[in-house]
């Protein structure tokens, strides 16, 4: 779709919101106290996930004009256009329809775009990654001296590296026993060193992911992890050093996952045993699709696709539910209403699941890759503020660390607390300290009474009365005072199942869209990244000694490439 943006700051809404923002004073106490409804009614459900908007920065009213926003800049249209097809990918001419790799089987009538039967793709990749992934957990699948396969190793960067780490911390209970992954993403050379010691080559199984792959982080480690496997079987006397015995071995010990099997068979894989996705998959939108084959073997295709179902879930809340009660819609549109009007310049999510402890940084490829831009998908230059920065640790680590900013910083962080009800691990504290912790004490518990203080602390403060009535030193009363007015949204869910993990997915990334919608800009391209691969490669002849390469650089660089050569031993 090459129609022109709506400019979000031209709009009836905006300018309202304007002066809405100008009268506007935060007073969650108040509103909290005047309205015995305000959290349910601005409690949400989607899917399994409870969310509750109620202690954020917004009335009614600002809920009211966010909506309308929306509406001015044609959000329920471009929703349909992305799950529809249209290349709203405007910078690369594709289509975005990862929403297409977790349709519901046999969905009428088939999703067609550009020619391709989507769905009949989407179904016969999932089936056939799925036969492998059972092959391989069944010890089916074997390799070059017959072993079964006990370490996948996945190679990959970006989406192709952060969902897959993600999930597969965050479903860990559900591993299946005597297999274990381990994800190597960084071109320094520790990463695969490490990943590698340890393990036998005889039953270790490579999975170079790369949508492109052309990617020099990931081409480079398969590289290694390839020569690390003959050098390790030729030591233990399973092969023998021949290019026949060799060839049979990458067939063995490696599979791909990529859109360009030409390059996956130039490497030496079979492509027999290369999981293919579309272009119209953008890689961090990726890992629901064949991008998770290393989370189909290690917790079996039938939880793959209950992970899949969760994104359906909230895909078909996102599509269908009112603006008023969509929960993607509703937070991406307070998320403007931060960045643009109160002048927040990050987020933190705050997960209270330490299985979640990748999340923040899994997030932070898809919302900054995706909005972080200065022009509009057509071109023009942006004409607000776009991408905040996100940030997070899981709960209650971060609370002994950034929270106090949080709290009592001068800067306004809109945090997302995310909770379940029901742990993985239910442990109890037989002894207790006696004091605050009885004897039996369910952690979990004491955990979530962290959650449910730290947003209440956070919306309601402690005022220097409340302070005082402690007995407080009157020296040191305005430092022990909390403002209060700091907004977030709370998201609790019974369990960390595979099912709502794909929603809590699928939900930040619908938000991201909402954002890119407003702003008005491409959120599927990445053209900033791009430019790092390429002068990366510029750079590398100096670094190794190319003199003339050198003097083609800034003085800095030159400098910093000087230091290197002479102390490199
Ligand atoms: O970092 C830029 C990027 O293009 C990401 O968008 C992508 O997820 C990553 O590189 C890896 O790319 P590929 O899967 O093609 O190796």
């Amino acid at each position: 779709m090459t129609s022109t943006p709506v400019d979000p700051t031209t709009t009836a809404a905006w300018g309202e919101l304007y002066g809405h923002y100008q009268d506007f004073r935060g007073d969650l106490r108040g509103w909290f106290a005047d309205d015995p409804a305000r959290a349910e009614r601005m409690s949400h459900t989607a899917g399994d996930l409870l969310v509750d908007l109620s202690k954020n920065l917004a009335t009614d009213g600002t809920t009211e004009l966010l909506v309308r926003l929306a509406r001015e800049v044609r959000l329920p249209e471009r929703i349909e256009a992305m799950f529809t097809g249209e290349h709203i990918n405007v910078t690369e001419d594709r289509a975005v329809l990862h929403t297409a790799l977790r349709r519901a089987p046999g969905t009428q009538p088939p999703l067609v775009v550009d020619g391709q039967d989507v769905d009949a793709d989407v179904a016969a990749e999932l089936d056939k990654l799925s036969a492998f992934a059972d092959d391989v957990r069944s010890g089916a699948w074997t390799g070059v001296t017959g072993k079964p396969v006990r370490t996948v190793v996945n190679i990959g960067i970006g989406g192709s590296d952060l969902g897959p780490v993600m999930v597969y911390e965050a479903l860990a209970p559900y591993l299946k026993d005597g297999l274990e992954v381990r994800f190597v993403s960084n071109i320094d050379p520790t990463d695969i060193a490490q990943k590698t010691a340890g393990l036998d080559p005889e039953t270790t199984l490579f999975i170079v992911a790369s949508k492109t792959f052309g990617t020099l982080e990931t081409l480079t480690n398969a590289r290694l992890a390839r020569a690390w496997l003959w050098e390790q079987l030729q030591a233990g006397g399973a092969i023998e050093d021949d290019a026949d015995a060799k060839q049979a071995a990458v067939r063995a010990h490696f599979v791909a996952v990529s859109t360009a099997l030409d390059k996956v068979a130039a490497f030496g894989i079979d492509p027999a045993n290369a999981f293919g996705f579309w272009d119209w998959v953008g890689g961090r939108y990726s890992v629901d699709s064949a991008i998770g084959t290393s989370l189909a073997i290690a917790f079996g295709p039938d939880r793959f696709r209950e992970l899949l179902a969760g994104f359906r879930a909230m895909d078909e809340h996102f599509r269908t539910a009112p603006l008023e009660r969509n929960v993607p819609a509703l937070m991406g549109l307070l998320n403007v209403w931060y960045v643009n009007f109160l002048g927040a310049h990050t987020h933190a999510v705050l997960p209270y699941a330490q299985q979640l402890h990748r999340f923040p940084a899994y997030l932070q490829q898809l919302t900054m890759e995706s909005n972080g831009k200065s022009v509009r998908w057509d071109g023009s230059p942006v004409s607000t503020q776009t991408g905040e920065v996100f940030w997070g640790e899981p709960g209650t680590n971060g609370q002994h660390a950034f929270y106090q900013l949080i709290h009592q910083g001068t800067r306004l962080i809109p945090a997302d607390f995310i909770a379940v009800a029901n742990p993985a691990y239910p442990l109890s504290d037989a002894e207790g300290d006696g004091k605050a912790v009885a004897a039996g004490a369910d952690v979990h518990e004491l955990f979530l009474a962290n959650f449910f203080a730290q947003t209440k602390a956070l919306a309601f403060g402690k005022t220097a009365d409340e302070v005082r009535a402690e007995g407080t030193d009157e020296a040191l009363v305005s430092a022990r005072t909390f403002s209060g007015n700091r907004p977030t949204t709370s998201i609790m869910a019974p369990a960390l199942t595979p099912s709502v993990l794909g929603q809590l997915v699928a939900l930040y990334e619908h938000i991201t869209f909402v954002q890119g919608v407003v702003w008005g800009i491409d959120s599927f391209d990445q053209w900033g990244v791009e430019l790092g691969k390429k002068l990366a490669l510029e750079v590398a002849p100096a670094v190794s000694g190319d003199d003339a390469a050198l003097g083609a650089q800034d003085s800095s660089t030159q400098a910093l490439i000087r230091y290197y050569r002479e102390h490199r031993a």
